[in-house]
């Protein structure tokens, strides 16, 4: 759908006017937030804007949750135990706010804009004084300040989605790589996945706020950005004018200062001949793309509702090779989706093999409630689908080994994201080439530089080198 005019609200006068009202009962007290953050990146960047809005109500960050005055889980729902661990963990709050009874309990996240979930944390946890959903994060001073004036509790979650909010304060964790992310939710509605009931329709951020906030994070020291998305490549498709999301990698590649360029993640339908010519001819743009193939059977991602087949994947990934030079691939794999056979399985495996993925990231299907895949016949047994991801493990552990020998002697160029003792007592920075290989060398190197790094051994799946000057 495209907006006729697009209404973005602007965080402002009277969430700031709230946030003032929280900090004057905050006044002089030291007074101290923990979040705890479950699931994906989406979830982490959330937690950075709770935390931004904490810091301005006057709030200091605590690791200790027996030290908090404030504690906020933000969940997911979209694997497997997501609501018993978040269940186990509520329960475990409930002495501390016996002995505490002002500590304040919030729960928001993907997993409240499931209602059952909601409702249930309501009536079980009848200490949880706060619960939000995903679509009015910026509402939070306010259900927060109504606790404190008022001691009530406070339950307000969003059906659906609203306009995009820009300019909501945000605390990141000091880094050479930071996350932004340029759209919101995902129209696709694969068959086993609960995103687009709990994050809503896709929602571009206007093109003028990404480059404004990646300039900014420049300006305090970010090297590298990775611009995220549940589908990233269908950017700007519902703005007017429409953009295309590779005419938003030039653009970022544009900012003086900024190295590196990556983005998350990629529906393979969806990969346009432009993003590859763009990935292939702009520097900046790392050689790595996260593509999720979830099965290497048709039949399944049919049934998945992938609106692709196994053919159309395995020949966007020669035509991605054969453009762009180091190309790494990386990827989701699940296993037992119902109507999995062995055959099925064996296709995946096949097409991991051909494929040569750098890593991949593999689940077993787990039903969520209110999609599709849910209701169909032919559930796979639990203890097929622990079989076949074994399966699945081993071979992509082995061929990790495997691909990470190519890489010894060779030299490649590294930006250093930290720097830290290992297990053996040796100091080593650690950073990713561009194409997303996480190397070690056994060096001190300065945090945000970019070194160049021989590659002399594996350790497990890990690659080790030494600064290539140092390499005779
Ligand atoms: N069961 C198992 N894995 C899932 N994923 C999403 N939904 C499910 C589910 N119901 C996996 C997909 C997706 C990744 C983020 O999580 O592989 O790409
Ligand atoms: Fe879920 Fe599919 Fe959307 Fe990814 S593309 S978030 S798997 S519905």
């Amino acid at each position: 759908m495209i907006h006729e005019k697009r209404s973005d609200i602007l965080f402002s006068e009277n969430e700031y006017r709230v946030i003032d009202d929280v900090r004057k009962i905050v006044g002089n007290k030291e007074q101290r937030y923990y979040i705890e953050t479950f699931g994906c990146q989406m979830n982490v960047h959330d937690s950075e804007k709770l935390a931004g809005m904490l810091t301005a109500m006057g709030y200091d960050n605590t690791d200790d949750l027996a030290n908090a005055d404030i504690i906020i889980f933000n969940t997911c729902c979209v694997r497997e135990h997501a609501e018993s661990k978040v269940f186990g963990h509520l329960g475990a709050l409930l002495p501390l706010k016996n002995k505490n009874p002002d500590l304040v309990i919030a729960v928001c996240g993907c997993m409240m804009q499931q209602k059952d979930v909601a409702l249930r944390i309501k009536t079980r946890f009848r200490f949880v004084d706060i619960i939000f959903g995903t679509h009015n994060l910026q509402d939070f001073p306010n259900m927060l300040l109504q606790t404190l004036q008022n001691r009530v509790r406070v339950f307000d979650v969003h059906d659906q989605e609203g306009s995009i909010v820009e300019g909501i304060p945000t605390k990141r964790t000091e880094s050479v790589q930071d996350f932004v992310t340029i759209m919101y939710g995902c129209n696709n509605f694969c068959s086993y996945c609960i995103v687009p009931y709990v994050r809503g329709r896709e929602r571009s951020r206007d093109i003028n706020n990404i480059i404004n906030e990646a300039k900014q994070l420049v300006l305090n020291g970010t090297k590298e950005i990775t611009v995220l998305g549940q589908n990233v490549n269908s950017y700007g498709l519902d703005l007017n004018p429409q953009i295309m999301f590779a005419d938003l990698l030039n653009k970022l590649a544009e900012i003086e200062g900024l190295e590196r360029i990556r983005f998350m993640t990629s529906h393979p339908k969806d990969v346009s001949d432009r993003l590859i010519s763009v990935m292939a001819s702009c520097s900046k743009v790392c050689n790595h793309i996260h593509l999720p193939v979830q099965s290497g059977s048709t039949k399944v991602l049919k049934a998945m509702n992938r609106k692709y087949t196994r053919e159309d994947y395995l020949s966007l990934v020669k035509r991605m090779r054969d453009a762009i030079p180091n190309l790494e691939i990386t990827t989701d794999i699940i296993v037992g989706f119902p109507g999995e056979t062995e055959g099925d399985f064996k296709d995946t495996l096949e097409l991991v093999k051909e494929v040569g993925y750098s890593t991949a990231y593999t689940f077993k299907y787990s039903p969520r409630t209110g999609t599709p895949a849910a209701e169909m016949d032919d559930q796979i047994p639990l203890d097929v689908k622990k079989r076949r991801l074994g399966e699945l493990n081993d071979l992509i552990a082995n061929m990790i080994i495997d691909q990470n020998r190519n890489y010894i002697g060779k030299t490649v160029e590294v930006l250093v994201e930290g720097v830290r003792t290992n297990k053996d007592g040796e100091i080593v920075s650690y950073g990713r080439t561009t194409n997303s290989k996480m190397i070690y060398c056994l060096r001190k190197a300065k945090v945000g530089s970019m070194i160049d790094v021989k590659i002399t051994h594996v350790r497990d799946v890990s690659l080790y080198g030494q600064l290539s000057d140092y390499v005779k």
